[in-house]
């Protein structure tokens, strides 16, 4: 059974679609194990009124109703074969590929199993979607009787791939749920990045693989390590870092990382480089406070007042010397500031 009274905590101010009030119990697939309950949370005596609030310690929950009060939910229970999902996953589904519903698109599922995804999304996005699958399991043809594409093949593979865009043409959307190694994760990734419609998406999923012994990580060359550099493209894109061109700065318009999953929002019109705008209103001449009555800010200071006190010496090797002293003290005076923050990357 879901937890029969979630605190307010579990559910955001406004929820993107109704969520079912409190007394409402959500259907439970019947074969299904049902979900561990929530255990209840410690009630705050008014003497400890000004103790943080309660989920500000308090370990994430189990699956809470909001995360099952779409409309998806429920499709997945109703379709007749057998999907694994997790609990979470339902409402970045609904949050990512909402604006798709009954829109012609082609939306490809990496991984096919026992088939009960499929008909999940033909349900979900509706009559006019191209629902393929792709497996490496050729059992997984037999999906085809029931009007689904399906496409055998390795997912790692760049051979299969090209293949497989020279048959199916430009997709909309990817979702990976396949074998969730790295080299798998990443390859699917790379390969479709070129042939996703501008406004489509490449979602992966099981990302907590990255973390996991069992598929060689964590690791530099874990998937998660790949989607923070392809974030770090993204930001490459600010003129004044100079990133170099490559098909990630230049589709890639942004990055979503969840629970186990990551979304790459695909668009070649908006991932561009921003130009730097005023509107041309009136200044009051404000001062920028950035560095002022801080530490930093009384470093920043000397470091100027040190070089103008230096500037006659304008010989070598004095140059290369004071542009060494310069570029140690000002990194110094960075790392000082980022002691002060150090704690919250544990
Ligand atoms: C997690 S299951 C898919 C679950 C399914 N989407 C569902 O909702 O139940 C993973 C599937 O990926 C397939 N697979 C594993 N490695 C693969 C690879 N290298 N290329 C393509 N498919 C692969 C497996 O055969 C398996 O059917």
């Amino acid at each position: 059974m879901l937890n029969p009274s979630p605190s307010k905590l579990d559910i955001p101010a406004s929820p993107p679609y109704p969520v079912p009030s409190t007394e409402e119990a959500l259907p439970m697939p019947a074969a299904r194990k049902p979900l561990a309950p929530k255990k209840p949370s410690a009630k705050i005596s008014p003497s400890k009124a000004s103790a943080p609030p309660a989920h500000a310690k308090a370990k994430p929950n189990t699956t809470s109703r909001f995360e099952l009060a779409g409309p998806l939910y429920p499709i997945y229970t109703s379709v007749p074969y057998l999907s694994y999902k997790h609990s979470s996953y339902f409402q970045v589904y609904e949050k990512c590929f909402t604006p798709f519903i009954g829109k012609p698109i082609t939306f490809i599922e990496v991984g096919v199993l026992n088939g009960g995804s499929l008909f999940m999304w033909r349900k979900f996005f509706g009559p006019n979607a191209r629902i393929i699958g792709v497996d490496f399991n050729p059992g997984a043809k037999k999906w085809e009787k029931d009007g689904f594409e399906i496409h055998i093949g390795d997912q790692s593979s760049p051979v299969f791939w090209a293949e497989f865009f020279r048959k199916v043409g430009q997709i909309d959307i990817l979702l990976d749920d396949g074998g969730h190694t790295n080299r798998q994760q990443i390859e699917t990734v790379m390969q479709a990045l070129p042939h996703i419609r501008d406004g489509g998406l490449i979602m992966v999923e099981d990302t907590h693989a990255s973390y996991m012994p069992e598929f060689g990580n964590p690791s530099f060359h874990s998937f998660t390590s790949f989607a923070k550099s392809v974030t770090d493209k993204v930001n490459s894109r600010f003129p004044a870092l100079k990133g170099t061109e490559s098909l990630l700065r230049n589709r890639v318009f942004s990055t979503e990382f969840y629970e186990s999953i990551v979304v790459f929002n695909i668009d070649s019109r908006r991932a561009v480089i921003p130009l730097p705008l005023s509107n041309e209103g009136e200044s009051s001449d404000a001062q920028d406070f950035r560095h002022q009555h801080t530490t930093t800010g009384t470093l920043l200071n000397l470091e100027v007042k040190a070089a103008k006190l230096l500037a006659p010496l304008k010989r070598e090797p004095f140059i290369t010397l004071k542009h060494m002293l310069f570029k140690l003290i000002h990194r110094a005076v960075w790392e000082a500031d980022h002691l002060k923050t150090r704690r919250y990357f544990k």
